[in-house]
């Protein structure tokens, strides 16, 4: 218990007597207003309930010193922590566990678990936050490392006629690699945003997959790739953009890491309610610990090789967030060297 000084004692008296002469005059205001007739019982009645208010003011007074103290300091460690955290300090944390078993302090306990969680969130966003900026400097500073180095070179006029075209030739790529870093970065941006509304429509699924299939015709008839469909007509009902955005990305997967001459199966089946789309191809394949990781943006398995065929690493997070978007789901089945298995599940109605 905190002890009483005499600053506080001297408030607590002031306030005790204007208490009990404002009881007084508000006897003496009704007596006088409405004339009374006030008897011996009930005078002694009302003699006693101040007695009993007096006594009501005094254990609140005792309790505020007695616990309020506490309260106060509990209060300000909490405080402190959020003032911590609105500074931008996410390593607060408050030791809630000696709140935990006094029921009095239950409130305080809830109350430190929650600036907790609420630290430990905040921390986790911003390690993403800056994974991402990191990501999209390296994402952007190797390319234009790259298109200055063969500007430079390019400046000899010694140079053969081959020379300049394959130095050129690696200034679009890697231009080309950065216009499709900013797009992928704008459609992310938009898609979290949520500033892009689905235009739900209906249209019929395998006619949309077979046009995405000629439409990347460039790319897979230079690998002589064979492609085996399995497509009926199978209508569907969601945004036809952005779905199209999907079956690219993964298609386009495909045919990158699968070699020349091999196979790749699209098949669209309907069950009942649900719509499945199986894209597989017999490429290299994805170990079973980073299948895990390959949604997550900018995740490349092999960092090396995936730059030699122009990828950036944010392809299957689109593909997965328009996927949430439309309350599906897409799961990958591999091994590696035996191919990969992208399966998207579409509800046929949303
Ligand atoms: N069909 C596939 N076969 C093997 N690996 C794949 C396949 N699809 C995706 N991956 C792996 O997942 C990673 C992420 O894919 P993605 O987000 O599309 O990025 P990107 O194609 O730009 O590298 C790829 O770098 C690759 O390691
Ligand atoms: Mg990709």
């Amino acid at each position: 218990m905190r002890k009483l000084n005499s600053k506080r004692l001297g408030h607590h008296i002031r306030n005790l007597l204007g208490m009990i002469t404002s009881v007084f005059i508000a006897f003496f205001i009704v007596y006088k207003a409405f004339n009374l007739q006030i008897n011996f019982y009930s005078m002694i009645l009302n003699i006693i309930s101040c007695f009993l208010g007096i006594g009501i003011y005094l254990s609140i007074i005792f309790i505020i010193y007695s616990k309020g103290g506490h309260f106060a300091d509990n209060f300000k460690i909490v405080f402190d922590a959020i003032d911590k955290i609105s500074d931008g300090d996410f390593s607060v944390f408050i030791d809630s566990s000696k709140y935990k078993h006094n029921r009095h302090n239950h409130i305080m306990n809830v109350l430190a678990q929650k600036v907790n969680d609420m630290a430990k969130q905040l921390s986790t966003m911003e390690m993403m936050r800056q994974d991402f900026v990191s990501n999209v400097s390296h994402e952007i500073q190797s390319p234009l490392t790259s298109i200055q180095g063969f500007a430079i070179l390019l400046k000899n006029d010694n140079l053969s006629k081959e020379d300049k075209k394959a130095y050129l030739e690696i200034i679009d790529t890697e231009t080309k690699r950065l216009s499709k870093l900013s797009n992928n970065l704008l459609k992310l941006s938009a898609l979290d945003s949520g500033a892009k509304e689905l235009q739900i429509k209906t249209y019929d699924l395998a006619n949309q997959l077979r046009n995405v299939i000629l439409f990347l015709e460039p790319q897979w008839s230079k690998k002589n790739i064979e492609f085996e469909i399995e497509c009926q007509k199978t209508n569907v009902n969601v945004d036809e953009e952005l779905m199209s955005e999907v079956w690219i990305n993964l298609l386009s997967n495909g045919i990158k890491f699968t070699p020349d001459d091999g196979k790749m199966y699209v098949s669209v089946k309907r069950e009942s309610k649900n719509i499945q789309v199986t894209i597989r191809d017999s490429g290299i394949g994805i170990k079973e610990e980073e299948q895990k990781r390959i949604f997550e943006r900018f995740y490349m398995a092999d960092k090396s090789r995936k730059r030699e065929l122009g990828g950036n690493g944010l392809g299957l997070s689109i593909v997965k967030k328009i996927i949430d978007l439309h309350g599906g789901s897409i799961r990958v089945e591999s091994e590696t060297n035996r191919g990969a298995a992208f399966i998207v599940s579409l509800l046929a109605e949303i």
